[in-house]
């Protein structure tokens, strides 16, 4: 951009008295006067804006700064604005692209569409106009973005349930075992005031993944049915280590209720001998669940317990093992249930 552009384009920005909208914007225009006008009119509006003459320095700008969006004429020397289209849409994909000229040209105004323009308009656009055009675009790229970013966290989410899945069918005595620790553990969590929504999702998906990492345990030690030895201990109480592995691209909430699903309210569990309320909440409620479902499951060397015994073993627990302030609650859901693992 010009030198007497930046300056004057500096020296509108200290102008700007309206509350601004902060959103980064690039102006691409070769007719000077109708660049400055535009760019001046967009910063009162708030935008942060950046300015250049023709298609070259756009790609270039592009390369090097982040914007959420680009006005773009179309009759450029040089690349068109169609041509800065094809370009955006090709390395910046998340760019809200509005396109603008001065002919009303159908046939253009088409191919800008196909091409993966978010608006195409006729100039002279009244300031107010092309700000809501701009913020449009940007929020429907957001959205979109949004919706992207959920679906690859449900991928993989999905992906780690398998490898869970996978685990447990091996062992008889396991199976189904993290979805009743997750369907137990998210019906304490809904009796908890003050839990979002966003919280309780992360303790039913860390609930469903705390034993994770047992895919990098040895079968012959996961499945030894006599009483495992000290180097046998040390190899298992490495699980939820390799859980925070293999969950590291999820959430960090996640992650930790994975990472110290085994830790004791007193301070005396693994891996970190975190204490009370150090240990993540997901965490201590894995905890009950996890032992609640495991007394009443059948094991190699007893058969499963009674809801009663097992309610009894946690209450004796509570304070030691177990979080006293969540015993109660997990009593009174688990008694509302005619079955153990209902
Ligand atoms: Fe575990």
């Amino acid at each position: 951009m010009a030198s007497s552009l930046e300056h004057e384009l500096s020296t509108s920005r200290m102008e700007t008295v309206q509350p601004g909208t902060g959103f980064g914007v690039l102006v691409v225009e070769d007719d000077e006067d109708q660049l400055l006008l535009t760019a001046a009119q967009l910063q009162k509006l708030g935008f942060e804006v950046s300015a250049c003459i023709d298609g070259e320095s756009a790609k270039d700008i592009l390369g090097r700064e982040k914007f959420h969006a680009i006005v773009c004429d179309f009759g450029l020397p040089g690349d068109s604005g169609g041509d800065i289209l094809v370009h955006v849409r090709r390395h910046h994909s998340d760019l809200a692209f509005v396109m603008l000229t001065g002919h009303d040209d159908v046939a253009r105004a088409v191919e800008s569409m196909r091409n993966g323009a978010d608006e195409y308009l006729l100039k002279p656009v009244p300031p107010r106009e092309l700000a809501t055009k701009i913020l449009d675009a940007i929020e429907k790229h957001e959205l979109a973005s949004r919706a992207a970013k959920k679906s690859e966290f449900e991928r993989m989410v999905q992906g780690m349930s398998g490898m869970v899945t996978s685990l447990e069918v091996k062992d008889r005595y396991t199976l189904h075992h993290s979805r009743k620790v997750e369907r137990l553990a998210i019906a304490i969590a809904e009796q908890l005031p003050d839990l979002s929504d966003q919280a309780k999702m992360y303790i039913r998906i860390g609930a469903r993944l705390h034993d994770v990492g047992k895919i990098a345990t040895p079968l012959t030690i996961l499945h030894k049915e006599g009483p495992l030895n000290d180097e046998e201990w040390i190899v298992i109480k490495e699980h939820p280590l390799h859980g925070e592995r293999i969950t590291r691209f999820l959430p960090r909430e996640v992650q930790k209720i994975v990472r110290f699903e085994h830790e004791r309210w007193d301070g005396k569990g693994y891996t970190e001998g975190l204490a009370e309320e150090q240990i993540p909440l997901g965490s201590r409620l894995v905890m009950i669940a996890d032992t609640y479902d495991a007394i009443c499951s059948d094991r190699p060397y007893r058969d499963a317990m009674s809801k009663d015994e097992a309610v009894r073993i946690i209450r004796d627990g509570s304070g030691t093992q177990f979080d006293p302030n969540l015993v109660p609650v997990f009593e009174k859901v688990v008694n509302a249930l005619d079955h153990p693992h209902e």
